[in-house]
């Protein structure tokens, strides 16, 4: 059985046991509700580091009011299976009283990079990312982090944060995993109908359009806009959020699509918040 460490204390006690005696440690920060596109990083961990933490925390300083904290998915005895399975030797799941006790005041935030995008239509959500990574961060002590390219805005924010506050730590972004028929696996999609899946189906459509017409030579921003946005409209049944061709290391809108630019977009079906991108004009997007 892999051991659930609940006390921040203990969780650093154990980290530091282990690298006192010389393993490399590597870290997954998640909320849980494990999938294919959490188990990758796990894995990549796993093979970097001679230990590997895992940490499970809903965390609900990155919800805004009126979104889905409450029915958020949560299902830790099947992700300690799941997690048995991959190999991992430690869970930290904190309650949030242990994470945010009486008093807790401190925040992290950059308000340039959180502007836009998913900032803007989530105040306060990456002010709580931040918090929280930065704190699970000191906690665990990790010499390897591990995110997803799923969440371009998040892992760009956490990398900043990293640089700018010199966090001992080096952070590893890997790529989107997708069901075979192309939707980004998400916790979230768990609150699709059938029907509505089929239709949230629009944003790896969008994404693979623009990418085939990078590949004709189209390197204009707008016409690979439109391209995304033909798809995303057509049939109709998403409601778009935005579409943005941007710099993958600074998020502000390219004109050109030279050398590479990142395709960001995120829609709602049926109420469901969904994001994707793709990175134009290098193998890895
Ligand atoms: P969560 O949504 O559980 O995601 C945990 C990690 O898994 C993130 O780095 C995310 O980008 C990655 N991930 C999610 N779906 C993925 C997919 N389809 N392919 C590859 N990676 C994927 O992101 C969070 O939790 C939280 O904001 C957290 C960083 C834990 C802070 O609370």
């Amino acid at each position: 059985m892999i051991p659930i460490v609940r006390g921040c204390a203990e969780m650093t006690r154990l980290a530091r046991a282990w690298r006192g005696a010389g393993a490399s440690l590597g870290f997954v920060p998640t909320m849980g509700a494990l999938h294919e596109g959490h188990l990758s990083l796990m894995r990549a961990a796993r093979a970097r580091c001679a230990r590997v933490v895992v940490s499970i925390f809903v965390n609900p300083l990155q919800f805004g009011p009126g979104e889905d904290l409450e029915r958020y998915p949560r299902d830790l005895e099947g992700d300690r299976d799941k997690l048995a399975a991959v190999g991992c030797d430690a869970i930290f799941s904190a309650s949030a009283q242990e994470m945010y006790p009486p008093g807790f005041a401190t925040h992290v935030s950059n308000e340039r990079l959180a502007a836009r995008f998913e900032g803007a239509l989530r105040p306060g959500h990456f002010r709580g990312v931040l918090t929280v990574v930065a704190k699970l961060l000191h906690v665990v002590q990790p010499d390897v982090a591990f995110f997803g390219q799923k969440d371009a805005q998040q892992a760009l924010l956490v990398r900043r944060m990293v640089a700018d506050l010199a966090f001992p730590v080096e952070i590893v972004v890997l790529p989107t995993v997708r069901a075979p028929d192309g939707l980004a696996l998400s916790s979230r999609n768990a609150y699709l109908s059938a029907e509505g899946r089929a239709r949230a189906l629009g944003l790896s459509r969008a994404l693979t359009a623009a990418r085939a017409e990078h590949a004709r030579g189209e390197r204009r921003a707008a016409a690979l806009l439109a391209r995304a946005r033909r798809e995303l409209e057509e049939p109709p049944g998403l409601s778009v959020d935005y579409l943005a061709l941007v710099d993958p290391e600074t998020f502000e809108d390219l004109e050109r699509c030279e050398p590479v630019g990142l395709l960001l977009l995120a829609a709602r079906v049926d109420g469901t918040h969904l994001i994707d991108n793709a990175l134009l004009g290098s193998p890895a997007g």
